[in-house]
């Protein structure tokens, strides 16, 4: 039988992401504590955990002796206390804030997400760790997110409702929703768009990474003025990925692909006659994402949809209403990819890409109004 390597084990286990805690207790008033994501739920009547202590770990001795230990999870601001902790410096506690537990003085951390105080029951052994069962005396817990361990390194959990909370906050913020240029209050805007307050926050600082938003002397976010030259820079790396998905794809496409995307120009003009705006934003998009789905990359066309600047155009210019010379040149404009596409012609379809966006641009800049 063949037997797995521990480097082997070590490379396919890291696959399952894990939580990072401080397991900490106290000898003679003296802290100890080490790093562990070995950490379990095990029963909830009565409610026990478990916990895995390699043999040579100061920790581990300590807790054989107390029978006492205490879990701390760590938030995920808190990965530098979670590389300190897996040392074996002697002052690993040395300006840290925590508080000695009540049945045994196992340190709390102050900052930590979440605290269990837990009475060992049973010690077990497996391979080089010792494997603590354990009651859970006490617990407590704050809001926030936990540092999350994968693969080797650590990291934060995305959730799906952050996901879904950054790309409505996404919309609001380009669309102009949000008070420009003013600190934003968490508090009241969690309330108000019903989200939490820790997906909010982590939407908002997403987009400050795209200079959507900045934070103020105090460290608030501000939604940001919008720049013609942002939206300049976000249309040409929209075009940068379209171009690049022209040239992988326009000798190669699938017969359908490309059908659907002459289907698609029918929405620029449903009954024969131009849309509302809306309508015209929808159509827009729709061909777009689909003309960049022919790469077959779902992270390209994340990629893309993060630079989609239609939302800014529309924010940064006026009039509000579709403008019926813009909007024939725009047309002429995608059917002329589609046409390339028909001929197979790459460099047809890039030219009509790159010509699009240029009138894309130049509309704009013809267009703009406020903040620019
Ligand atoms: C992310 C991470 C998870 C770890 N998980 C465990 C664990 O579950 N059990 C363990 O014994 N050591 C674990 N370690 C290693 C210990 O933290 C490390 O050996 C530490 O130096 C032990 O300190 P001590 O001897 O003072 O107790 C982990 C280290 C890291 C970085």
């Amino acid at each position: 039988v063949p037997t797995l390597s521990a480097e082997e084990f070590r490379q396919v286990i890291g696959h399952f992401a894990s939580g990072v805690t401080v397991i900490t207790t106290a000898h003679d008033d003296v802290p100890y504590g080490t790093t562990a994501s070995a950490v379990s739920s095990l029963s909830l009547e009565p409610p026990m955990l478990l916990v895995c202590l390699k043999e040579d770990s100061s920790t581990k001795a300590v807790v054989d002796e107390a029978q006492h230990f205490a879990v701390n999870i760590l938030a995920e601001h808190q990965p530098d206390l979670a590389a300190r902790f897996a040392t074996k410096a002697p002052d690993k506690f040395r300006d840290l804030a925590y508080t000695p537990g009540t049945a045994a003085g196992a340190p709390l951390l102050d900052d930590a997400l979440a605290t269990l105080e837990c009475r060992v029951v049973e010690t077990v052994t497996g391979g080089t760790h010792a494997v603590f069962l354990a009651e859970v005396e006490r617990a407590t817990s704050r809001p926030g997110a936990p540092l999350a361990y994968f693969r080797g390194q650590f990291g934060r959990l995305e959730l799906q409702q952050d996901e879904a909370v950054f790309h409505d906050v996404r919309g609001l913020v380009l669309g102009r929703k949000l008070p420009v240029g003013e600190p934003l209050d968490l508090t009241s805007l969690a309330e108000q768009l019903d989200v939490p307050r820790g997906s909010l926050y982590h939407a908002l600082a997403k987009l400050s990474g795209e200079a959507l938003v900045t934070r103020d002397a105090d460290g608030s976010f501000v939604v940001a003025p919008l720049r013609l030259e942002a939206m300049e820079e976000a249309a040409r790396a929209a075009c940068a990925i379209e171009v690049g998905v022209a040239h992988q794809t326009v000798a190669a496409a699938a017969e359908e692909d490309v059908a659907a995307l002459r289907a698609g120009l029918a929405g620029f003009r449903p009954d024969g006659r131009l849309p509302t705006i809306e309508g015209w934003t929808e159509a827009y998009n729709a061909f777009h994402e689909r003309l960049v789905a022919m790469a077959g990359s779902t992270t390209l066309l994340d990629a893309f949809r993060r630079v989609s600047v239609t939302p800014m155009i529309l924010s940064l210019t006026r009039p509000r209403e579709l403008v019926r010379e813009a909007a024939e040149r725009s047309v002429a404009d995608h059917a002329a990819i589609v046409e390339a596409y028909e001929r197979r012609d790459t460099a047809g379809a890039i030219e009509a890409i790159q010509r699009h966006v240029d009138n894309r641009i130049a509309w704009a800049h013809a267009h703009v109004v406020g903040e620019a």
